[in-house]
């Protein structure tokens, strides 16, 4: 038999050692071997190892491929089973750690929320969002902070219109929906076309655009999202080398920048006109009477300037367009398959029309807890040296908080697969759920998102029975690749009930 492994080279000899090297020696294995069997320091504390665990980086290549990975979410949570909640991973000579579960997201992000604010550098964020003046991909400064006060602001502003508004959107919804007499249809646009109009609606007030125009920005924004979520585009952020390669997919997706662009400016300039013919005048048209959701030109540090409000209103339908119609394509496909919790909501809602609490709001969390629309939310950047579980993070480390394994911890939630809304009908389970994220860079939009949800599958449930395409053709629940989460492609009958 030939033998498994070459036959070791004899070892070379070492130098004789002085006798008080030799008793140093020996004292410090003593008091090695003296530290193991002593196990941990009393009180719990032990002496933290200098870096995270985490899989072996390949040559070349790092961690890529597992965030690369078609199914990301679940593959990082399968190696942090392995590994532990915050594991490493290496990337281009920097550490990239990945948190999976909801101490150690809110320990980084709540926590120690001022040092891991920061956005990492990116180049594709660089091409997508003027040069980094983005609220959501842009790194900590002067100007993003302003930036973000002022789009908080102007949300709590929009929050007097915002049933008239959710309303209005909800009720187009359901004549949308009963125009297809109940045939097997895929809503997905249709939620993407109502969630758009809402903060078309917010922003713009009674200077909104024509459907047709917003139909076309929807798409704009659907196709977008899906580009950017694709490999071979985020490829290059990970692997700079690759940038000098020509790549259709990011041709598509900065053509598409183009359109998003002229869609906003077009808006922007009818308000300016609008604002000036009423006598504002000013940089931002605040005065004009239909619109609420300007940012505030009195903010601190005064107005924003053109690049800014141009991306924060970007970042306004980017985050509130897919990430809420993926919510409720995710709602319905859940639905379907467990039709005894919709007839629970609807018995719910004709007892007490207006009521948001119950299995409603059950619904909803427990949609948002299975399948986060951000699964790994945005990349984060340590912009000082932290630790987190008691290790150190170097400064400049990519910091990711995987929302998806959070939601899936077994110690935290009693069969972590299954579609139960009945979980939150008891006290407890909220503060582990965190599908907005948290701290300084938690979503602007959570109190709209979460409203628009409400509103929006209150009214589809008091209005339809939801039908599968044929009996027993349910919906596949799979977590694919992506940006955003989206349910795969499915159909449902709408079947209108009686008033
Ligand atoms: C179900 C719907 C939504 C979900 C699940 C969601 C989730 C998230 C998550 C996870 C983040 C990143 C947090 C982090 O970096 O740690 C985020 C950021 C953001 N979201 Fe949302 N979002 C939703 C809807 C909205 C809506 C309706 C808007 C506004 C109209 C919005 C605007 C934003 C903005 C501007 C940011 C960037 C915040 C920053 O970087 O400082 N989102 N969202």
């Amino acid at each position: 038999m030939l033998p498994l492994l070459p036959p070791l080279p004899p070892l070379p000899s070492l130098p004789p050692l002085p006798l008080p090297a030799l008793l140093a020696l020996g004292a410090l294995l003593a008091l090695a071997a003296w530290r193991r069997l002593r196990g941990p320091p009393e009180g719990g504390g032990r002496t933290p190892p200098r870096a995270l665990p985490g899989p072996p980086a390949l040559p070349l290549l790092g961690g890529a491929p597992h965030l690369l990975h078609p199914a990301a979410p679940r593959h990082l949570g399968a190696l942090a089973r392995r590994y532990g909640p915050a594991l490493r991973l290496r990337l281009g000579g920097g550490d990239v750690v990945v948190l999976s579960s909801v101490e150690t997201i809110r320990e980084a992000f709540g926590r120690r929320w001022g040092a891991c604010a920061g956005r990492p550098p990116s180049y594709l964020a660089g091409l997508v969002s003027r040069g980094g003046q983005d609220l959501a991909l842009g790194d900590v400064s002067p100007g993003w902070r302003r930036q973000r006060r002022a789009t908080r602001d102007a949300l709590v502003r929009a929050q007097r219109r915002l049933d008239a508004i959710l309303e209005r959107q909800a009720q187009a919804l359901c004549q949308d929906f009963r125009r297809y007499r109940g045939a097997p249809v895929d809503v997905a646009e249709d939620f993407a076309f109502r969630t758009c109009s809402t903060i078309c609606s917010l922003i713009f007030g009674h200077l909104m655009p024509p459907e047709a125009e917003v139909r076309d920005f929807t798409r704009c924004i659907m196709g977008l999202l899906e580009l950017w979520g694709r490999a071979s585009v985020r490829v290059l952020d990970l692997l700079p080398p690759l940038r000098v390669l020509p790549n259709p997919t990011l041709r598509e997706l900065l053509r598409l920048v183009e359109r998003r662009d002229a869609f906003v400016q077009a808006q922007l300039q009818r308000h300016e006109v609008g604002a000036q013919a009423s006598g504002g005048g000013g940089q931002v048209p605040r005065r004009d009477p239909g619109v609420g959701l300007w940012p505030d030109p009195g903010i601190r540090g005064g107005p924003l300037g053109p690049d800014r409000l141009h991306m924060a209103l970007v970042d306004l339908f980017i985050g509130g367009t897919e990430t809420t119609a993926a919510a409720l394509g995710w709602a319905v496909a859940f639905l379907l398959h467990r039709p005894e919790v919709a007839a629970g909501v609807r018995a719910q809602l004709a007892e007490e029309p207006g009521g948001h609490r119950g299995l409603l709001g059950a619904t909803v969390s427990e949609t948002l807890r299975l399948r986060p629309p951000a699964p790994l939310a945005l990349p984060h950047r340590a912009c000082t040296h932290t630790s987190i579980a008691g290790v150190p993070v170097p400064r400049n480390s990519l910091l990711i908080p995987n929302l998806f394994a959070a939601h899936h911890d077994p110690d935290k939630w009693h069969r972590p697969e299954d579609f139960l809304p009945e979980r939150f009908l008891e006290e407890g389970p909220g503060r582990a759920l965190v599908p907005f994220g948290c701290g300084a860079r938690a979503c602007l939009g959570e109190g709209l998102a979460r409203a628009e949800l409400l509103v929006f599958l209150g009214h589809i449930l008091r209005n339809f029975r939801l039908e599968p395409p044929a009996p027993g053709v349910l919906p596949s629940l799979e977590v694919t690749a992506g940006t955003v989460l989206r349910c795969p492609p499915f159909r449902v009958r709408l079947i209108a009930l009686e008033p």
